[in-house]
């Protein structure tokens, strides 16, 4: 297979004609795009799959046989081994390293055979917990190397919600790094990470390997902890890929969805390695040249598919930053743009948003020129920053691809195309090759031209997620019981008169807070175990940079009040069981929770009066509880967002 950066912007009769051909012979149409890969074995079956419960099943390029880290290492080495792969930017300005394929192969070969000796042994499970340092990908990819199953965990995270993590995957390995560092701030992840195996009931965990990245001294447990650069030091950098069948498991990514505890969504090897690097190519119209550049952490789905995966496998040159959007100032992102010449940018509206607020000037300052395409993802972008994002960072120059997508899905589904055709702000607009999307009306049955409804997908695609970790039955009931035959995104969506699509947001229990994907039942839980707390409910509300802000409503035992519970307290028992990302932004005391006859809580109540829509609350009359509506509408505190 030859270097696959060729993509030449799409014009829209190209896009008809592709997306026509995916979906009038889908077999056909992968037959083709599996080939942008290398296969150790060729395929010759592509795709067997059904939705249907009863004989359910999710498989492409099944005979197929591959190696993920030698199509992102190796196959470049003869012809690009001397191109950049990532060019790593720290988190003080000024100091950037460039990393090319040798480099990078050498690396994770050299790191593929410590793990090697470590005893690591193809299906076991590896668990990184890091910065976004160049060894998070090297970890990633020696673990693909050798077919160790890694599972990431944001390192904003607590050791509680790490801790389950490892229990749930029954992790061997565990990989992290003294600290972290974000806008000059530390995090202590070693320390954490000792905290959450020190929580652990049961474990396999055997070894933790430390990347000593600030090189700070922290706590050490002989016989268990490493030191990567000590393990690495005297390691062969030859190591063989070793052979995985197309759907072999490549990596557990844990999500919240809107019941129980976080879900450990199995992606494999084949199928998701060509839907990551086909829609990296074709939505980014990468170009062998370009600098590219996805701000997302390798906690995240996006950094699996647009920073390690996707770019890798295309060949690209991207950069990746260890820190955050505001650090030393507002205008560090488009310093970095300058400084190396990036030419594709892929961020979150919430990071738009949070440098919207401080004006155009940080912006202006640079020159952005080199810029061509920007991405938008992990939440809906609002219309006015998505004008500034065009506007002002962008320059009117540069088309903004508003990318749907989940990590159940693999890889990008809904978004725009570089047409050169006008753009409708804060539109997903279409379906990529292959995607069959659907909208449903809550009997089940398809809204057909302009309408609302349930956003489901109604064939299967090569990067879609093949299970929950341990939990075959819940896979089927999380995701193709609502609309029984289609996979349910979640999400709703509305088509407009030209047949393009709009995300309206959850349907679920699910809140999106700064891109961070979080489910009520979680916040709910973590409030619950404080010993004065007899239920609570949260719900999200409108918040102007994260897009959603979690809002609790807490009511507490026959006795207390909230002078003797602290709003701190509880924030502080959410940041302990889950992280600081997920604490309530508003706590509302509530005596009563709206109810139904039958004891459910009124979810739909509450999101109104957090987002103050009393007046669209409708009848309460029906509640068990009514006049719990007016005393919470009373009570609600001050919103000083
Ligand atoms: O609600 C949708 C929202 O983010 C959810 C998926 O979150 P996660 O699995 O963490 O993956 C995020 C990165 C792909 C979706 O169900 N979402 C994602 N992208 C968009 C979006 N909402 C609106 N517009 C988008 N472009």
């Amino acid at each position: 297979m030859t270097f696959s950066c060729q993509h030449k912007v799409l014009n829209r009769s190209l896009y008809n004609e592709m997306y026509r051909a995916s979906l009038l012979n889908p077999e056909d149409f992968w037959r083709e795009h599996g080939k942008r890969i290398d296969w150790i074995k060729p395929y010759t079956k592509v795709k067997d799959c059904s939705f249907d419960q009863d004989n359910f099943k999710i498989r492409w390029f099944e005979d197929g046989t591959l190696n993920a880290s030698s199509n992102c290492l190796d196959r470049h080495l003869e012809t690009h081994g001397d191109k950049t792969a990532f060019i790593f930017e720290r988190d003080e300005p000024g100091y950037s390293t460039h990393i090319t394929y040798k480099q990078l192969h050498s690396q994770v070969c050299r790191f593929a055979n410590s793990l090697k000796s470590l005893g690591a042994k193809k299906g076991d499970r590896v668990v990184l917990y890091m910065p976004l340092i160049p060894e998070a990908v090297v970890g990633m990819l020696a673990c693909a190397r050798l077919g160790l199953i890694h599972s990431v965990v944001f390192g904003g995270f607590s050791p509680e919600a790490l801790a389950s993590r490892l229990e749930d995957c029954e992790a061997r390995f565990l990989i992290t790094a003294d600290e972290g560092l974000r806008g000059g701030r530390k995090i202590a992840l070693k320390e954490n990470a000792d905290k959450a195996l020190s929580l652990m009931t049961s474990s396999c965990l055997e070894k933790v390997i430390v990347v000593a990245n600030t090189g700070i001294g922290v706590s050490w447990n002989q016989g268990r902890d490493v030191y990567y650069e000590e393990i690495i030091a005297n390691m062969s950098d030859i190591c063989d890929p070793v052979e995985m069948a197309a759907e072999d498991p490549l990596f557990i990514l844990y999500t919240s969805g809107s019941t129980g505890k976080p879900k450990g969504v199995l992606h494999t090897t084949g199928g998701y390695l060509v839907y990551a690097s086909m829609t990296h190519e074709y939505v980014f119209d990468v170009q062998e040249d370009d600098v590219y550049w996805c701000t997302a952490d390798v906690g995240w789905i996006t950094g699996h598919s647009y920073v390690v995966y996707g770019p890798l496998a295309n060949g690209a040159t991207s950069v990746i930053y260890e820190g955050v959007p505001n650090y030393p100032d507002y205008g560090r992102f488009w310093d970095i743009i300058d400084t190396h010449q990036v030419n594709l940018f892929y961020t979150a509206p919430t990071a738009i948003r949070s440098l919207m607020k401080h004006g155009d000037a940080f912006v202006t300052k640079y020159n952005r020129s080199s810029l061509r395409i920007l991405g938008s993802v992990g939440e809906p972008i609002n219309v006015e920053a998505w004008q500034w994002y065009y506007d002002v960072v962008g320059n009117k120059n540069c088309p903004i691809m508003d990318t749907w997508w989940q990590t159940e899905t693999g890889g990008i589904l809904i978004t725009p195309l570089a047409t050169g055709e006008p753009q409708k702000p804060g539109c997903a607009t279409q379906p990529f090759f292959g995607i069959q999307v659907a909208l449903y009306k809550p009997d089940g049955t398809r809204v057909e031209g302009e309408g609302t409804g349930a956003l489901v997908i109604e064939e299967s695609w090569p990067g879609q997620m093949r299970g929950i970790f341990g939990d075959s039955k819940r896979f089927i009931e999380a995701y193709f019981s609502a609309y029984p035959g289609v996979y349910f995104s979640g999400d709703g969506a509305r088509r407009d008169e030209d047949g393009e699509v709009w995300i309206t947001g959850r349907m679920d229990d699910v809140l999106n807070v700064s891109g961070h994907r979080i489910g009520t039942a979680e916040v709910e839980s973590a409030l619950d175990s404080h010993p004065k707390v007899v239920e609570s409910a949260v719900v999200d509300f409108p918040h102007p940079v994260k897009g959603q802000g979690v809002y609790a409503y807490v009511t507490l035992k026959e006795g207390e009040s909230s002078d003797n519970v602290s709003e701190e307290d509880l924030r502080a028992i959410v940041k302990q069981q889950i992280g600081s990302f997920a604490k309530p932004e508003i706590i509302h005391w509530a005596p009563n929770l709206p109810k139904t006859r039958s004891g459910k809580i009124m979810r739909r109540i509450l999101r109104k009066i957090a987002a103050f829509k009393e007046s669209e609350i409708g009848d309460t009359s029906t509640l068990s509880n009514p006049e719990s509506v007016i005393e919470l509408i009373h009570s609600r505190p001050h919103q000083k967002i």
